[in-house]
């Protein structure tokens, strides 16, 4: 079931402030490689549905969108090749998510890591949980469903997720006949990009990331204060890079030479920390420069070259979308006549 003959790609990110590190090497990195491959339709959308289960500020939420559209393109995906658009673009896959939301037990969503994480969390801060929290992944299994994707790249956090989508596909087929095929995530692919803090995530709730928009200094100041392996107090104390966030950092974009060569530095005691750190900030402040050069250039095109890709990206998702729902309807007996 592919679209003229060609493998449907799509993912999302949520849109909740600046997208940092963690963001582009464990995921916009494959949307670009992914939208390269001819054999490839992909779809890439701002979740800002998604996003109002833990955001209130609506003039963030707008603002928001129109930067990671600048994120995505900056990245290096073409709107030419790709559908680049708002989840809020298209009202037919909220129509999805309540009919797939029928076929969905309560017990498949309660179990899930997210929702857990999550209610515990906001139950802490004394927050009510909403029912968005715990119907997020129907809406993303109706955002996966829609243009009836192949393939997902996502970062491990979210597979659980798309594994749902698969069972909702699969009772569905089996209840209404063949109608979508069962979404595949990147195999071999469980990139975790670590923090800066020693923790094992960077995530912008952790506070511990490099963003895709600090300047050289931002970068070199906040990889200095890097938390490191506890056990090099001093410069001659040997270290083990294996348990270090920094190490797990250039492993992620660093030459195999330099990576070999802070290893062992490291291990020896043969460089310090300093040195070390230093080597991995040139590389990420190189990484990011075209990134922010192509960013700023566009951002220059004005707010109107914006609004139009996500006008065209928009319109050319609900055209796909709203097929698939219209046949959903008809096989699940509630017609739009
Ligand atoms: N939940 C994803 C995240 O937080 C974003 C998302 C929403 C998504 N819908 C999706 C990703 C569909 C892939 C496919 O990162
Ligand atoms: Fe970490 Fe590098 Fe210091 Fe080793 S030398 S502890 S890998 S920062």
């Amino acid at each position: 079931m592919k679209k003229n003959g060609k493998q449907v790609v799509l993912s999302g990110i949520r849109a909740t402030g600046k997208l940092h590190l963690g963001n582009f090497l464990g995921a916009m990195r494959y949307f670009v490689e992914l939208s390269q491959d001819p054999a490839k339709q992909c779809y890439f959308f701002i979740a800002n549905l998604h996003t109002l289960t833990t955001r209130v500020d609506p003039k963030l939420i707008k603002h928001d969108l129109l930067e990671i559209v600048l994120d995505y393109l900056a990245a290096g995906i073409n709107p030419e090749n790709s559908v680049i658009f708002a989840q809020s673009s298209v009202p037919e896959t909220c129509e999805l998510s309540w009919l797939l939301g029928c076929i969905t037990p309560v017990s498949s969503l309660t179990v899930l890591p997210h929702f857990k994480d999550k209610k515990e969390q906001m139950e802490s801060l004394g927050q009510s949980v909403n029912s968005g929290i715990l119907t997020y992944p129907v809406l993303m299994a109706a955002d996966i469903l829609g243009p009836r994707a192949n393939l997902v790249p996502v970062g491990e956090d979210q597979k659980p997720h798309v594994e749902l989508t698969r069972d909702l596909a699969r009772r569905f087929n089996n209840l209404y006949g063949p109608t979508f095929p069962e979404p595949q995530t990147l195999e071999g692919e469980d990139i975790r990009v670590p923090g800066l803090d020693g923790s094992g995530k960077m995530g912008k709730s952790e506070g511990n990331t490099i963003d895709l928009i600090d300047t050289p200094e931002v970068i070199q100041t906040k990889i200095a204060r890097a938390v490191t392996d506890p056990a090099r107090v001093r410069r001659t104390d040997p270290g083990t890079p294996e348990i270090c966030n920094v190490f797990g950092l250039h492993q992620l974009l660093s030459s195999p030479e330099e990576i070999s060569y802070v290893a062992n530095g490291c291990r020896i005691a043969g460089i310090g920390c300093l040195d070390c750190k230093k080597i991995l900030s040139d590389n990420v402040v190189r990484l990011l420069e075209l990134f922010q050069i192509r960013r700023r250039e566009l951002a220059e095109k004005g707010q109107s070259f914006i609004l139009d890709i996500l006008r065209d990206g928009g319109q050319c998702a609900r055209a796909v979308i709203s097929e698939t729902v219209k046949e959903v309807k008809e096989k699940m007996g509630v017609p739009a006549y």
